[in-house]
């Protein structure tokens, strides 16, 4: 196998183990030497306009036979021009990222697990066909069950295309689900012991996202390869202490003749 000089198999297999448990000095964790928590969710720009979301109790979306979502879920590449009800993207949201309970203020139960409770991503939708959005990125804002706009780039099809290594179909889809990751709200409790855990965290993320999408009649494709820095600049992450981390086109799913 080819070395990349940075990761060996040795230190790629370690990665997969949780030998590095032994190693991290619980002790000395920014949590056990008393830092506050990081934030739940990145702040707001001050002056943005939030998008409220519909709430469960008004979603028109007709109820889903687990075992059939379970059954049926696939990777779903070719999508319909069938925009997104805004109902179905808050279904999708809450499915995949939305709170479940408040815990206290620093930690709040979500409908996905998380290592310690820590929910280190943030959910940026790169928007071309939902009814009552104006095409652009957003970021969901869980708390709040909200969308802020954080910008409006030009031919979102070709930039979201390219930032996945030229794969068409991310380009082509309603609406593109972005999850970059915060690292330093795992670190906080883990510190080195984090990057696996996270790695883990993001697959329930797309796994709700993926069933959910089952439920509407629309379906998604989990994306990992993509390319870094056109990612970060498309959402705004400084590729630092955040960055983005996986993909997931949605829409409609085309009807078989
Ligand atoms: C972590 C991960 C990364 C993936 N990345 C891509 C990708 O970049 N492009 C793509 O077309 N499919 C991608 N896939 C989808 C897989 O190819 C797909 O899950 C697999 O072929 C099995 O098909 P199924 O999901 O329909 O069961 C990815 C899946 C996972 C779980």
């Amino acid at each position: 196998m080819k070395k990349h000089p940075s990761i060996t198999t040795e230190s790629g297999r370690f990665f997969l183990s949780d030998r590095i448990r032994e190693e991290v000095n619980f002790w000395v964790t920014p949590q056990s030497q008393g830092a506050p928590p990081p934030e739940l969710q990145k702040p707001v720009p001050p002056g943005s306009t939030l998008i409220p979301l519909p709430d469960r109790a008004s979603w028109s979306i007709a109820p889903c036979d687990l075992v059939h979502a379970i059954a049926h879920r696939e990777s779903r590449r070719r999508f319909s021009q069938t925009p997104l009800a805004l109902d179905e993207l808050a279904f999708l949201l809450w499915a995949s990222q939305g709170v479940r309970k408040e815990l206290h203020p620093a930690a709040v139960l979500r409908t996905v697990p998380s290592a310690g409770c820590r929910h280190p991503f943030e959910t940026y939708l790169a928007v071309q066909r939902v009814t009552g959005l104006v095409p652009g990125i957003y970021r969901y804002l869980p708390l709040q069950h909200a969308l802020v706009r954080v910008g409006e780039p030009d031919d979102l099809p070709a930039r979201l295309s390219a930032a996945c290594h030229g794969q068409g179909f991310v380009g082509q889809s309603a609406v593109t689900f972005i999850w970059t990751v915060i690292p330093a709200r795992t670190e906080w409790r883990y510190a080195e012991g984090s990057y696996k855990v996270i790695a883990i965290d993001a697959g329930h993320v797309c796994q709700n996202l993926y069933l959910a999408c089952e439920a509407i009649g629309a379906g998604t494709c989990a994306v990992a390869a993509y390319r870094q820095a056109l990612v970060d600049e498309l959402v705004g992450a400084d590729g630092e202490e955040e960055f983005g981390m996986y993909l997931a086109p949605v829409g409609k799913v085309v009807a078989v003749p």
